[in-house]
């Protein structure tokens, strides 16, 4: 397999260029593949001859696409019906990474992959959009997740530990609910499930249920335990209604997985297990190269 993945630098790119294994992989920055560069996207199509194309590339400032809804929708949603046209011709898999933000969070159940999209953002409504043009594609897949970090890029479990370093008390909204998801979890899932032909629409992030408050608080502790100087921060937690942002989240985007670990034949790992490795490996990275 010959995979092209656009977004290269970005959190979930640099993961799925590690995890391709004994596949062949390439990604490329936004300088040297713009999305919404039809001519570009043609042209590193030809080169690469990939089978398949993963997609991660997005505007992902969700507050302000609020205010940069054109962009929002030009790089989340009509770029991808390029993409997915030149992947059609092309005859390359096209494998779209979508989000939570899709649904308006008011279910009472975790969301499986056929319920209703209701966006309530612009971001959301672009991702959702961006859903659509991906699934014109001819065996096209299309991954929810939620709630991404890793080691790199900009993410709740580096601006914690970065807070924590230089704060005595935070605060965090304790009455929204999801999935904190590491990455690089996502990033085999997403590989194993393009390699055993998936198609349409799986949800995948890491097991378990968390608020924004209980993750800070695993954060804290794991870091700690990692040695960095975070163990005195006070974390306390909030109503979403005491920290407005732009665009509104949705207060439960917890995801139904079931379908997606019957198609694996194996289940992610609990959201402390992945945050537990992912932490490991951040503070041997900051050891190498002391920034923390
Ligand atoms: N992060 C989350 O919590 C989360 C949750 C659910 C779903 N997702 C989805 O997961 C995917 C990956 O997100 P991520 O967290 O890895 O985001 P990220 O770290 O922000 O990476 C996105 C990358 O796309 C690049 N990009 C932006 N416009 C582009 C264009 N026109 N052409 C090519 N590249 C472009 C960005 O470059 P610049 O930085 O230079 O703009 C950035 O390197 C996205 O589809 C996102 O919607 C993320």
């Amino acid at each position: 397999m010959r995979a092209l993945i656009t977004g290269g630098g970005g959190q979930l790119a640099e993961e799925l260029l590690l995890a391709a294994g004994e596949h062949e992989a390439v990604a490329f920055p936004i300088e040297r593949l713009d999305i919404c560069d039809d001519a570009q996207v043609r042209a590193a199509l030809t080169r690469v001859k990939p089978n398949i194309v993963f997609n991660a590339a997005a505007y992902t400032a969700v507050d302000l696409a609020q205010t940069h809804a054109d962009l929002a929708e030009r790089i989340n949603h009509h770029a991808v019906r390029v993409l997915a046209s030149a992947c059609t011709e092309f005859g390359a898999r096209l494998v779209q990474v979508s989000t939570d933000y899709v649904f308006d969070g008011r279910s009472g159940v975790p969301y499986v992959s056929t319920d209703a999209t209701n966006p309530q953002s612009v971001y959301g409504t672009s991702k959702r959009d961006g859903e659509l043009a991906a699934l014109q594609s001819r065996d096209a897949l299309v991954v929810r997740t939620a709630w991404l970090y890793s080691t790199r890029g900009t993410n709740f479990m580096r601006t914690m530990i970065r807070l924590m370093q230089e704060r005595d008390e935070l605060r965090v909204v304790s009455d929204q609910i999801g999935t904190p998801t590491h990455a690089a979890g996502l990033a085999r899932a997403m590989w194993d499930l393009a390699l055993t032909g998936a198609t349409g629409v799986h949800h995948w992030t890491d097991a378990g249920v968390a608020s924004w408050y209980e993750f800070a608080l695993a954060i804290r502790d794991e870091s700690a335990a990692a040695g960095f100087a975070t163990a005195n921060t006070n974390v306390l937690p909030i109503a979403s209604i005491d920290y407005p942002t732009a665009a509104p989240r949705p207060a439960m985007s917890v995801l139904c997985k079931a379908a997606t670990w019957s198609a694996l034949g194996r289940t992610s790992p609990h959201w402390r297990e992945g945050l537990h490795d992912t932490m490991i490996e951040y503070a041997r990275i900051c050891a190498e190269k002391p920034t923390r």
